[in-house]
This record gives structure tokens, sequence and C-alpha cells, in this order.
């Protein structure tokens, strides 16, 4: 059912105005759905693997945008071996997405200068969200925004070096409830030139627990008017996208934990945002064929069969959550190290079990109520541009 509120369908069917991404309205995303970043999931093989799921649901390219796993400026410039194998797209991704991590405005120039330079990503997405206590204990992530003049340095560096490759912003709600920086950040982000901004609803006090504010987000878009503001934080199927476009008049979706081991998520959100009731339900069989793509994918793009499946075994209870498995296959799948492994483990297992009831909710990480760590006096000049000593990471990923 199309939402009363919505505009007309297009030739897709679809109520929802697509995302524009770059220039002078550029590429068209529909539907205006983001695989958010994850480190040590987005990578290209599981990128593919979601964006072929929506692509078998919908004429419409890009369907939706997928962007890689973070990837530190510093180790971009200095050409790291490994985050130089992590920015590898597959052949069939368009636009190629990459999220950048970086402190300094200098250096996230010069990262985003070699991307475009060398033709490396279509789309420069910045990571101002980051909880983790190693990045926001230096002032990285989302403890970054707190220092406005710093934040417009990055942005103006970014755009500036970028020549027209869409730069957006991701970012939660602030450090805890009494530093809340999204509201002057997304001021920031539309002064600079920013494609878009998208918004966690959590702060990072919060990390994953409790749930996600999507009244922040609706604020956030009655503040930013002039570029798009994205909803991001628990969207946990097709339904609950719908209804954040609706509650808070967000501009598109960015969905991370609710596909983990669930590619199928984005088949059902393009199903949704183009009016269509159909839901995917694989049964434990059709589950198996896709883990077993992912395995594959994993073992192409690391150059690797054991190191792709062994990467798989982080998947494995997700993909398995709600099937009736039993403890020994359960074991067997996650420590599996051989394609013939793998598929010795699933001939033991009944195929025919359909999608378990239930295991739709949540998934992946919950925690929440953290001590945000913060370097000494951070709080103390909210206007100071320098960027914060030693907190470039030298690695990318998870
Ligand atoms: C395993 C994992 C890794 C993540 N890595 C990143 C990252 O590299 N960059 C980023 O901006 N957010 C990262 N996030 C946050 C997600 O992009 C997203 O904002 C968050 O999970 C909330 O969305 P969700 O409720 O749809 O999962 C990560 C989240 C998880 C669970």
């Amino acid at each position: 059912m199309a939402p009363a509120d919505a505009p007309t369908p297009d030739a897709t069917g679809s109520p929802w105005p697509p995302l524009r991404l770059g220039a002078s309205g550029g590429e068209r995303i529909r539907p205006p759905v983001v695989l958010a970043p994850m480190a040590g999931i987005t990578n290209a093989p599981f990128r593919t693997l979601c964006q072929e799921q929506a692509e078998a649901a919908t004429t419409a390219r890009p369907a939706g945008l997928y962007v890689s796993e973070m990837i530190t400026t510093r180790a971009l410039v200095e050409r790291d071996a490994k985050t130089l194998r992590l920015i590898r797209f597959a052949e069939t991704e368009r636009p190629r997405s990459i999220q950048l991590y970086g402190v300094d405005p200098h250096i996230v120039g010069r990262a985003v200068a070699m991307i475009v330079d060398e033709g490396l990503a279509d789309h420069i997405d910045l990571n101002f969200g980051c909880p983790v206590p190693k990045v926001t204990r230096k002032g990285g992530g989302s403890a970054l925004p707190y220092k406005r003049n710093l934040l417009r340095d990055i942005l103006r560096s970014a755009v500036k070096n970028a020549r027209g490759v869409p730069v957006t912003i991701k970012m939660r709600k602030g450090i805890d409830d009494d530093h809340l920086t999204y509201l002057d950040a997304g001021r920031i982000a539309v002064d600079e030139g920013v494609t878009w901004v998208a918004l966690h609803g959590r702060t990072a006090e919060q990390h994953y627990g409790g749930t996600a504010d999507w009244s922040a987000i609706a604020r956030l878009k009655e503040v930013v008017t002039d570029i798009p503001v994205l909803g991001n934080g628990d969207i946990w199927d097709a339904e609950d996208a719908l209804r954040m476009m609706r509650e808070t008049g967000c501009d598109g979706v960015v969905v991370g934990r609710g596909c983990l081991g669930r590619p199928w998520l984005f088949r059902d959100l393009v199903s949704a945002f183009e009016g269509s009731a159909d839901r995917a339900r694989p049964t434990l069989g059709e589950v198996t064929t896709i883990m077993r793509r992912h395995a594959v994918l994993l073992a192409e793009w690391i150059g690797d069969e054991t190191h792709g499946v062994t990467d798989l075994r982080k998947h494995v209870a997700w993909y398995m959550k709600g099937f009736s498995v039993g403890g020994t296959i359960r074991r067997g799948l996650a420590t599996a190290s051989s394609l013939a492994e793998l598929d010795d483990w699933f001939g033991q297992l009944d195929l025919d079990q359909p999608w378990p009831i239930g295991a739709d909710g949540p998934r992946g990480r919950t925690a929440g109520g953290k001590r945000v760590v913060l370097p000494e006096g951070w709080l103390d000049d909210p206007e100071c541009a320098l960027p914060p000593v030693d907190a470039e990471l030298d690695h990318s990923g998870g």
C-alpha cells in the first residue's frame, strides 16, 4: 500500500523520491536505501550479496547504495597494503561508495584527492559516528563534531578535494545527552557543500543500547532543509524503514544490523518502497545457498578459500538465527575452513525448514551505556580547530 501522504508513484511504482547523489542531481538512488558501513562486514562480497538481492526485485539501477567498511585516511595516503586490499570493489558495484575515517583536514583532503585522482570510488562518506573508546579517546569519530571549527575544516577540505565527487557524512546525535552535536554538524555540512547527512539516532554513550531516537532525525530534518537527511537506527524490517520515512520525514534510510545474515532484507526494502507486500521468507535450504555464495565471494575477493570460509564464520550465527540446527552443526559451520566442509555440514541439515517466526527482530550488537572516553580537556573548547594528536588510526576495517 502506498502511504497516503506520499507523492505519486514513479515508473517503478515507488511513491518515494530517489536520493540524488552528486552535482546537479547526479545519480538517482532508487529506492532511497543505503547499506550502513560496518567494519569487518560490508566488504565487496557482502555488499554484492545485498545489491544482488535488491536488484532481483526491481529494474531500477542503481537499486540502493552500498557503503564500504571504514577506511582510515592516513592508512590510505600511506598506501598501507591491507587498506588498499579493502578498498577493492566488485566489477558490478556502481556507484562505488567508500567510507573514510579521518581527523586531520590535511590528511582527509589528501585521501579524498587520491580517491578522485585515481578513480577509486564514486562517492565518499565521512565517519563522525564511531563510538569505540580507542577512537573517541583520541578525539575521533563521534567525539569530533564537538569541535565545530575542526569539523568545518575537515568537510571543507574533503569537498574541495572531491572536485564534484559527492561527499556525505554519517554521525550520531552527539557524545551524550549533555553534549549533542548533530544540529550544528548538520548546519556546518550544508555550509560546506556536503551532499547529504545521515543520523544514527543514538549518542556515543548509548553505543548500541536502548532504542534509536527517531525524533532526533525529525528534528534534524527541520533544521537541515537544503540537502537530504537520512535516518539510521533500528530498522529491522522493511516496515520499519517506511515507518521511519513517514514518522521523521527523512529522505532515505541507512540500514545496518538488520541485514546481518539477512542480505535479502534489501529485496524486502525494494519491494516495500515500490509498494509491494512481497517479503523474502527463505527456507533453510535457500539460506545455505546464499551462505555458500557469500563464502565463494569472500574466497574470490581475498584470493584464498581458507581465509574466505574463515571470514564467513562471524556470519554463521546470524544466518542460522531461529532455525533448528543443533549445537554440533552450528559449531561445525562456525569452525569450517573449506567449502567442502561447509557443504558437509549443510548436507546434514533439514533444508526444508521454513523461515522461523521471530527471526526478523534485532540482531548484532545491542550493548549500551558505555562511558565515553575523551582526550583530556576535550570539552573545554568547542571552537578549537586543532586536529587531535595521534588520532589518525593506522589501520582500516574491523
Ligand atoms: C559490526 C558493526 C560495525 C560498524 N562499523 C561502522 C563503520 O565502520 N562506520 C560507521 O559509520 N558505522 C559503523 N557501524 C554503525 C552502523 O553503520 C550503524 O550506524 C548502526 O549499526 C546503527 O544502525 P542499525 O540499527 O541499522 O544497525 C557499525 C555497526 C556495527 C554493528
